[in-house]
């Protein structure tokens, strides 16, 4: 479909096409100066001890499932408004991940006092999502954690460039895990990355991510090591030079790409007020700075989405959903809370339609999208 706006788009340039040419001419692939560099970077800009690249968010979730030692009997308290990954990644050590709700209307985030109600005998940890990079109420979330010696992970999938009172997402809680899906604010196709500040996690995570092994490939062609010994049950969990190219020239760029993306959402927020204020935007006030990862609006009660959407593509928008809520899925029925447990996420979540956002989306493009938005609306 030719879309006179698309959802997301991303632009690369010279930049990014020479780092990735050098990496070619280079001849060594994964694993060495370029992902070292870029883990490096990650770390300093995010002002985590340690960063790790791998090769995208779900793994990432997962090895820190893995590495707090959470397995089959055990219950992870997720929000059920996230992207499927968020549960999946507890899924796969065979626990069970336990549904929360979202604060309000306005905040999209996990809510507190669900939180708490989620909590069994069985909890072993509380994995948090930065719905578009607005930070969860941190602060109140750790204090209760702690109290219950339960460790919080950060789902920051959304949130490079997100910070809460001057301390960048992801670094609150014990782990924090960011996405470079190619939608991503950060962009290297595929790609993620872990940061912490706990040592004895970190040295979990690199031998998790390299099959458990004790030297790398380009430990040895550094002349570092000769062998190596296998000590855990580990996976290929990688990225690639390629990619870590991709993502120090993106990383460069971040700051200035989620500047124009605030400027825009509260362009957005002002137009869609004087032209179609019978669609709302959530997170009014916020607290932190937000990388303003997507433009999530809210129909009025009662309005028929599919409509309003298919009004928009025949209008040559291209508009989403963020999220179907886990907890609704097929797959995740069985053993999850009656629907009934979670009323806010799923009144919100079926009014919830996505608008178009990117750094490179022009407010003549967005005007359009508000028009058409009123228009569909109306129709
Ligand atoms: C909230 C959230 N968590 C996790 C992921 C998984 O990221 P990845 O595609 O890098 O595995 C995504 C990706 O879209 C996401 O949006």
């Amino acid at each position: 479909m030719n879309w006179i706006v698309p959802l997301s788009d991303v632009k690369f340039g010279s930049e990014e096409i020479n780092a990735v040419t050098a990496v070619l001419e280079s001849g060594w692939l994964t694993m060495g100066e370029v992902t070292a560099e870029f883990e490096k970077e990650f770390a300093a800009y995010t002002g985590a001890k340690h960063a790790l690249a791998v090769s995208n968010a779900t793994v990432a979730l997962h090895m820190v499932c893995l590495a707090l030692g959470i397995g089959p009997g055990d219950e992870v308290i997720v929000p059920s408004l996230t992207f499927v990954a968020t549960a999946n990644a507890v899924r796969y050590t065979g626990a069970t991940p336990m549904f929360a709700d979202i604060t309000s209307e306005n905040d999209l985030t996990i809510s507190l006092a669900s939180i708490e109600r989620a909590l069994t005998p069985r909890t072993k940890a509380v994995m948090v999502m930065h719905y578009a990079g607005y930070a969860c109420d941190m602060p109140r979330i750790l204090a209760w954690a702690q109290a219950h010696g339960l460790p919080v992970i950060e789902d920051a999938a959304h949130a490079a460039g997100s910070f809460l009172d001057g301390k960048h997402l992801g670094t609150w809680g014990k782990v924090g895990c960011f996405s470079f899906f190619s939608n991503k604010n950060l962009s290297t196709g595929e790609g993620g990355m872990i940061v912490t500040d706990d040592d004895v996690l970190a040295q979990q995570f690199h031998l998790l991510r390299s099959h458990g092994m004790t030297s790398l490939t380009w430990d040895r062609h550094q002349g570092h090591a000769w062998s190596y010994d296998v000590v855990a049950e580990g996976y290929n969990y990688r990225i690639d030079e390629i990619r870590s190219a991709l993502g120090r020239e993106q990383l460069r760029k971040l700051p200035a790409n989620n500047t124009r993306r605030r400027e825009l959402i509260a362009l957005y927020r002002d137009l869609l007020a004087e032209l179609c204020p019978a669609l709302s935007v959530p997170f009014l006030s916020h607290p932190g700075v937000s990388a303003g990862h997507i433009m999530p609006a809210l129909l009025p009660k009662g309005a028929d989405r599919l409509r309003f959407m298919e009004g928009m593509k025949s209008r040559g928008i291209q508009t989403s959903i963020h999220y179907p809520p886990v907890h609704t899925f097929t797959s995740f029925r069985e053993g999850a809370r009656g629907a009934d447990h979670l009323p806010l996420t799923d009144e919100v979540a079926a009014r919830e339609v996505t608008l178009p956002l990117y750094p490179t989306l022009t407010d003549a493009q967005l005007r359009l999208v508000v028009e058409a938005a009123r228009d569909s609306l109306r129709t």
